[in-house]
């Protein structure tokens, strides 16, 4: 038992390492208007890592979907082999086109589950909301209007309404949303991508957002569970069917109920380690900054078993001989 504990534990730190090199490599890239470029750096930067990354690790949660040709693919093994069992999901990085453009919140996500925890979901669309922590089962609804949760979700804060903070992707499908918040007299963070980030942030108390709403990627709604079982948050979605061949790739996951509404802790569960490290500035973790032979990233790790939030500041000496 102390021995597995222990493991766990120093696979918090091999976490962070993971998404510090892939946002190294994406952040080099930031401003240059090129997305493929930063994306690729960051995949390869990350594939390098995980080579010696200590664990029989899986893909559930992939840039590579469930593309076997695609690299980082549904049920591709990870690691050295030698450690726990593990799933991982993983986002080398949310947010290209936010770092072609150098803007705001681009991050590198990775996430550990034990063997089978994480919900495996295809490349399709989800609706989701999701708060902090230390607020009660029930304050939030996805099946409630807006201004309900709102309302609800002041008065456990013990705030008022406009006093408030939806965050919501800046989206054409989120107008009648928009509308609804705003009549609610709850203020508005418009995000232009990067909604992992969105949420996490109502984990957060100096991000400024309480609550994040709305239809982002399916695939980022699990690493975003992954966050919110971590860090004692809550969350609701459900899986947003807009074709035939959305229906044809959630049956081919193994999803027979399109209209299942899901907790953050049935899209993530058992123990959960999340880390994520800012690629460009943002609302809850700095950007990489490049000095003159170093540079500094800042990042986040949480573990489910104890709830900690850990921020980690590193530097990194290219010049360092080992
Ligand atoms: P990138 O593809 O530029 O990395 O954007 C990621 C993202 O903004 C996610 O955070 C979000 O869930 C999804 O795209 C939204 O999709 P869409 O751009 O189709 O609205």
């Amino acid at each position: 038992m102390t021995t597995v504990y222990a493991v766990e534990r120093n696979l918090t730190l091999e976490a962070v390492r993971v998404t510090e090199a892939a946002a190294l490599a994406a952040a080099a890239h930031m401003g240059m208007g090129d997305e493929r470029a930063a994306d690729q750096g960051a995949l390869s930067a990350i594939q390098e890592t995980l080579k010696s990354l200590n664990i029989d690790g899986t893909v559930r949660i992939g840039p590579g979907g469930d593309d076997t040709a695609l690299p980082l693919h549904v049920g591709e093994k990870l690691g050295t082999g030698r450690g726990p069992a593990v799933d991982v999901a993983l986002m080398p990085l949310e947010g290209t086109s936010i770092t072609a453009r150098g803007g705001s919140d681009a991050l590198s996500l990775f996430a550990l589950a034990e063997d089978g925890g994480f919900l495996h979901v295809p490349d399709i669309y989800m609706d989701k909301i999701a708060v902090g922590r230390g607020l009660p089962a029930g304050t939030i609804d996805l099946d409630d209007e807006p201004g309900a949760n709102l309302r609800r979700l002041a008065e456990t804060k013990n705030v008022d309404v406009d006093e408030l903070v939806v965050c919501i992707l800046d989206r054409p499908r989120h107008g009648k949303l928009i509308g609804q918040v705003r009549e609610s007299g709850a203020r508005i963070m418009l995000i232009s991508d990067g909604d992992v980030s969105g949420a996490v942030a109502t984990l957060l108390p100096g991000s400024g957002v309480d609550v994040y709403m709305g239809i982002g990627g399916a695939r980022q709604g699990v690493l975003t569970a992954a966050a919110l079982v971590s860090g004692g948050g809550c969350m609701q979605a459900r899986l947003v069917v807009r074709s035939e061949e959305d229906r044809r790739k959630l049956h081919a996951c193994g999803i027979f109920d399109a209209d299942r509404k899901y907790g953050a802790s049935e899209m993530a569960w058992g123990e959960i380690t999340f880390a994520a490290t800012g690629v460009t500035r943002g609302t809850m973790l700095s950007g990489v900054r490049f000095l003159h032979g170093h540079a500094v990233t800042h990042s986040l790790v949480m573990r489910s078993t104890t709830g900690t939030l850990r921020y980690v500041e590193a530097h990194h000496n290219f010049g360092h001989q080992g």
